[in-house]
């Protein structure tokens, strides 16, 4: 079943080319405030609830977990709330959305992250595939 549903994000023009142009692995330089979390956020947003296969995991790293709290945790919150379906896991700090797919946080400080092997996308964690690792 293909659902329509408007999460209120209107890309910037390079947001917009670089979602297009996304590689096995991509790096981005771009200006403070242009917009990169939010880009990474609706990137793992948009692929999670894309995903046709059972319970895809989706990650967003950064070298903190406070950081990554700080950072991505209420964009995450806020363009999720906008899905039917969705719940957050506070303590977890994950969002799962109603076709199985996980969007975490997770710090490299975190010693449960300790073995986290990589970014980019199918990359294990303790041998957990993600579909998609951002690194912010
Ligand atoms: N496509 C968009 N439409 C409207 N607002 C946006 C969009 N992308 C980002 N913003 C807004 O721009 C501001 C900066 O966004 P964001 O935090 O993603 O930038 P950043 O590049 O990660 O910043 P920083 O350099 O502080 O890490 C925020 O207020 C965010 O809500
Ligand atoms: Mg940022």
């Amino acid at each position: 079943m293909i659902q329509k549903i408007d999460l209120k994000y209107r890309p910037r023009k390079w947001q917009e080319e670089v979602a297009k142009e996304l590689k096995r692995f991509s790096v981005l330089v771009v200006h403070r405030r242009g917009g990169k979390t939010v880009l990474a956020v609706m990137l793992l947003i948009t692929a999670a609830l894309r995903n046709t296969r059972d319970n895809g995991r989706y990650a967003y790293l950064a070298p903190l977990f406070k950081q990554a709290k700080a950072v991505a945790w209420d964009y995450l919150k806020a363009y999720s709330a906008k899905v039917p379906g969705s719940k957050v896991n506070e303590s977890e700090t994950f969002v799962e959305f109603s076709n199985g797919s996980r969007i975490r946080l997770f710090g490299a400080d975190n010693p449960d992250a300790a073995s986290w092997n990589g970014s980019g996308r199918r990359r294990s964690r303790r041998g957990r595939r993600y579909e998609i690792f951002c690194v912010g």
